[in-house]
């Protein structure tokens, strides 16, 4: 099997994490809830983590940390609990770039009220930060954006657009999922208020882990409220970060895993992970760009890119190209929507949906030269 969607999840993840997660299981209790050796085993693996990645996205501290489930639920905190529309006008910034971890929540909150820009973007799927800028208003809030497209592979200038932000004052909220763990990200240096991740993407973590970063002094609505193992005869939620943000038991054994995933990110390092995905996806685009009959969408002009390549064959739907992609060549993509409807309008692919080749740092040249070789045979059908 070639498996070439990492971009939906890391597949192939370092030999340490499964272990991690086995003994997480076998050692940790309930983080927070008690003082027994297991109790405390958790809580120290929940707090390890939680500083890896205040290191790894020069967070202000391991308490503006917290774990969710996944990006999608890291989002949802960040957009509604930060925009209350029934307080007031407001408004918020988005893309076309956004995926609906975004858009949904922001739909959500425009039915309530809330005024919503979202910036167009060209055939190539980029967005201008001059319109960018033009767009916010006093009542703007907040400016949300991905970091990168999770169909096209095209990079937003974070440190750029959080420069703009910081200028008009508006709160900076940044997806990171398809960039977390690939890409450097630095709250401080990005001027980013809120950062959301998966953990089981570029990380190579587990599934069902995930994590918001705060910037201190923002406050940050929760979701959901109940038990957080600290002040229990109050009636409200504790309101400090983390555990505002953490209601329930957490993920131990998923966050050990990421613990261990980010361990071995740092040995490598994030530079050296970049480029040997970046340099699979130039080796496959390089394969796959002239063949007739074939689609690229995305901007190819720029060196930095997160390791995607979506291509479209003429004559087949995406879907069709996929099935037979894993039937007949053991190839696992991506196709059809990718959950960023206004992406798929904005590139012309609404009603084919795309074909998406993402690249892993455990790929290696010849699955690509076979899957750029699968390519070249169905195009030529
Ligand atoms: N958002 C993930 C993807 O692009 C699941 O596949």
């Amino acid at each position: 099997m070639i498996y070439l969607d990492n971009a939906a999840t890391s597949f192939h993840k370092p030999d340490c994490v499964p272990r991690a997660v086995v003994e997480a299981m076998q050692h940790a209790g309930n983080s927070g809830r008690g003082s027994s050796g297991e109790a405390m085993a958790a809580s120290r693996l929940i707090f390890n983590t939680r500083c890896q990645i205040a290191e790894m996205f020069d967070v202000w501290g391991p308490e503006c940390v917290a774990f969710t489930s996944n990006d999608t639920e890291a989002l949802n905190i960040a957009l509604q609990g930060t925009l209350h529309p029934e307080e007031g006008i407001i408004h918020a910034i988005c893309t076309e770039m956004d995926h609906n971890s975004v858009l949904r929540p922001l739909y959500r909150l425009e039915k309530k009220g809330m005024k919503l820009t979202i910036l167009p973007a060209d055939r190539k799927g980029r967005i201008s930060l001059t319109e960018l800028e033009a767009a916010i208003r006093p009542e703007t809030k907040v400016i949300v954006c991905t970091h990168a497209s999770n169909l096209t592979g095209n990079l937003n200038d974070i440190h750029a657009i959080g420069a703009i932000a910081q200028k008009h004052q508006k709160l900076f909220i940044v997806d990171a999922a398809q960039t977390a763990g690939v890409f450097p990200i630095s709250m401080k240096k990005d001027h980013i208020d809120i950062l959301c991740f998966s953990g089981h993407k570029g990380l190579m973590g587990p599934q069902g882990t995930g994590a918001i970063c705060v910037r201190p002094g923002i406050s940050v609505e929760p979701l959901k409220v109940g038990g957080s193992g600290v002040l229990t005869f109050q009636r409200e939620h504790p309101q400090d970060m983390p555990e505002t943000l953490e209601a329930g038991t957490l993920n131990s054994h998923g966050i050990a895993g990421l613990g261990a995933a980010i361990s071995w990110i740092t040995e490598i390092g994030t530079e050296q992970i970049r480029k040997r995905e970046q340099q699979l996806m130039w080796r496959f685009y390089d394969q796959v760009k002239e063949i007739p009959g074939v689609t690229l969408y995305g901007d190819f002009s720029r060196e930095e890119r997160s390791p995607v390549v979506t291509l479209n064959i003429a004559g087949m739907d995406s879907a069709e190209v996929a099935m037979v992609l894993d039937e007949e060549y053991g190839i696992s993509v991506r196709a059809g929507g990718h959950c960023a409807p206004l992406m798929h309008k904005a590139l012309g692919t609404e009603k084919t949906g795309a074909v998406r080749f993402s690249f892993s740092y455990f790929n290696t040249e010849e699955e690509v030269d076979t899957a750029a070789g699968a390519v070249k045979e169905l195009a030529a059908e």
